[in-house]
């Protein structure tokens, strides 16, 4: 396992917003396989969750910003598709570009499928609970904070993923002051790939409107960001994230 550390001396800059997206038609087809796998409970679920199904698009994924030139993309709000599905598109972008510029380029594809999926257990609370403005309720709490094991539970007959996946999917709300959930581990006991996604995870969901609050500008975004570091986030994997939405 590489050595995670911090080496970037971070500009924010233009580069955010001059990025260039994925193909449209490629976009397009990943959002509409989320749409499917993050559609409320009570209406069908379009999408088959499958190991092989979600392993395709992961795959496209990582060839894209691997072997294409390294390029952000940033979904933004779009009517129709839910807010899980472009937030984990979007998370799924930074955590690969951030997990290849950390070093870790031959598990990209258990960072990319770990981002993908990672949220599915948050259907299970009531979409107004998800959108409160408000405090949420001890039992409302203890819901969202069920969500990584919710799901794992979803997934636990795929016989191929990996326990770097799996790990990454736990852990991404664990926080390094033991502020996270579900177990509140601290800085060493959360996986590197965890904390990689716990930034891109953040960053995607800054950048995206919700019905409580509007997004950020990137370069707020990217402030908000770093202003985590070392509070809950670990400084390497922010660094290593604000690092991939910038063009260099
Ligand atoms: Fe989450």
């Amino acid at each position: 396992m590489p050595k995670f550390t911090s080496t970037a001396a971070l500009a924010s800059g233009p580069g955010f917003l001059d990025a260039e997206p994925l193909a449209p038609d490629f976009t397009d087809e990943i959002l509409g396989f989320l749409t499917g796998l993050y559609t409320e409970p009570g209406t069908r679920r379009k999408t088959v969750l499958t190991y092989d199904a979600v392993s395709m698009l992961v795959h496209e994924l990582v060839d894209r910003l691997t072997f294409g030139v390294p390029r952000p993309h940033i979904s933004v709000n779009r009517d129709n598709v839910p807010y899980l599905a472009l937030h984990t598109l979007n998370a799924a972008v930074f955590a690969i570009e951030a997990g290849r510029l950390a070093g870790y380029g031959n598990r990209l594809f258990d960072l990319g499928m770990a981002s993908l999926i990672h949220d599915l257990g948050m259907l299970v609370v009531p979409r107004e609970v998800r959108e409160s403005a408000s405090p949420l309720s001890p039992e409302d709490l203890r819901l969202v904070h069920a969500h990584p094991e919710v799901t794992l539970k979803e997934i636990e007959n795929w016989s191929l993923i990996s326990a770097f996946t799996k790990i990454a999917i736990l852990q991404h709300h664990e926080r390094c002051d033991g502020s996270g959930y579900p177990a509140g581990r601290t800085d060493a006991e959360i996986h590197p790939f965890a904390k990689l996604m716990g930034a891109a995870d953040v960053l995607s969901a800054i950048l995206l409107d919700r019905p409580y609050r509007s997004r950020l500008s990137a370069t707020a975004a990217l402030a908000t960001l770093r202003g985590m570091a070392g509070r809950g986030l670990d400084p390497a994997a922010v660094d290593f994230v604000s690092r991939s939405v910038l063009t260099e």
